[in-house]
């Protein structure tokens, strides 16, 4: 089907770059330059920023398994509603996307159901290499050195083996399991026979038990060479041990909830913001947001992790580890390029351009002549609440609830379609 051709008039384009006065022209899904506008539906930009779509290439919307939190309908919705025009979806799902068949059943599924251009990780359970080698078109490989919600821990010896012999992108969600086990079994038996504070979560998933498994998958890294991308990195002490090893092209990712919330916010969200790696004390948060600012941390990713209400109301032994993100992802960065925490540049390299550069996906994260029409409108000066009522995801609700943001998306295009 022909798409329609629109001429995005009198806005202002960004790029990591700088920002321009320039009209967008879009035929056909793509950028185009040097064609005739005539005939094309024009859109009134004036005042508004154009960003490229962001990419999020962490998010776990939670089919097959577990679509009442989440399908990638609803999911999908909250992504474009941030402006986020393409994610890279987690496999922990149920069953996990561990085979090449779960994986293509997967793909089938989402077929039809999406807003959002997608890419899939495929999931390292310790015993299917020959699987991931066989797998055409992923994002990456996934693999949890400590257990997270869908227990998919692998031991050393197997984590040794995926990085000596596979050579495409490798995701580590670094955290240690043995002192993560050992750390529980310490800290819950102060609680014995009485509620247990959500707060003891971040002492037990320790700064230590991060460090440690991060030191180990730098270290595979720089003996394999493997292409290593740490995802939500959450600590100082975590960052440090990635500085060390980014001549060896080890890359990072860090999560809006380690850049926002704390160890503090416990006495407020409780276990809502129970979440694996743990939010951590505001000299980590601080550490997280110097690091972003000078280059150790390449990109923002949200670990949209949606678990519903009902869920998150349980005590915290049955409490399942996630926070969603997506609605609010947009927005929670526009507010801080108008509190003069970040530029709008910046921006666009943390959610857009290094995404693009670092994932090898082709066409996008930049509003180049022949790339996808993959755009965000925004308004910087538009004031509004995050409220319940006006979420996408299926979860119903944000640790962000309550908070005013100003900058907002006002329109999103993915190939070319508003
Ligand atoms: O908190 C988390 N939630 N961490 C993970 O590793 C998985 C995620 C989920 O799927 O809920
Ligand atoms: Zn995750």
């Amino acid at each position: 089907m022909k798409k329609e051709k629109i001429l995005l008039k009198n806005g202002s384009v960004v790029s990591g770059e700088g920002t321009f006065e320039r009209d967008l022209l879009i035929e056909n899904g793509k950028i185009v330059e040097g064609v005739e506008v005539k005939g094309a539906k024009v859109i009134d930009c004036a005042g508004k920023l154009i960003l490229p779509g962001l990419i999020d290439v962490h998010v776990h919307f939670r089919e097959p398994g577990a679509s009442y939190k989440e399908d990638w309908t609803t999911g999908s919705s909250a992504a474009v509603a941030s402006g986020v025009t393409t994610v890279c979806d987690m496999p922990n799902n149920t069953p996990p996307t561990t085979t090449v068949e779960n994986l293509e059943k997967k793909r089938a599924l989402i077929k039809g159901k999406t807003y959002c251009n997608y890419g899939l990780y495929i999931g390292y359970d310790g015993k299917n290499l020959a699987e991931i080698k066989k797998a055409k078109n992923i994002a990456g490989v996934k693999v949890y050195v400590a257990n997270s919600t869908g227990n998919m821990g692998v031991d050393n010896e197997a984590l040794e083996k995926l990085f000596k012999e596979f050579d495409g992108r490798i995701v580590t969600h670094a955290e240690d399991e043995g002192i993560i086990e050992k750390n529980s079994k310490e800290f819950l038996a102060e609680f014995e026979g009485r509620e247990i504070d959500p707060a003891v979560h971040s002492k037990i998933r320790s700064v230590e038990a991060a460090e440690s498994a991060v030191k180990m998958v730098c270290g595979l890294a720089k003996e394999s060479k493997a292409k290593l991308h740490v995802a939500h990195v959450s600590c100082d002490a975590e960052v440090e041990v990635i500085a060390k090893h980014k001549e060896f092209g080890v890359t990072c990712e860090v999560a809006p909830h380690h850049l926002l919330l704390s160890d503090d916010d416990y006495s407020v969200w409780k276990n809502f913001i129970k979440v694996n790696p743990p939010v951590r004390s505001r000299l980590d948060v601080f550490s997280m947001w110097k690091n972003l600012k000078f280059g150790v941390i390449d990109m923002i990713a949200t670990d949209h992790a949606p678990h519903t209400i009902e869920e998150k109301e349980q005590s915290y032994e049955k409490v399942p580890s996630g926070v969603p993100e997506l609605d609010t992802l947009l927005p929670i960065f526009l507010n801080t390029v108008n509190d003069e925490g970040m530029t709008i540049e910046e921006l666009v390299g943390y959610l857009c351009e290094k995404p693009a550069q670092i994932f090898g996906i082709k066409n996008k994260g930049y509003l180049k002549e022949g790339y996808d029409a993959d755009i965000v409108v925004v308004d910087m000066d538009l004031e509004k609440k995050v409220e319940r009522a006006n979420l996408c995801t299926k979860c119903g609700w944000s640790p962000y609830e309550g908070s005013n943001f100003k900058g907002w998306p006002v329109m999103t295009f993915v190939g070319g379609e508003l």
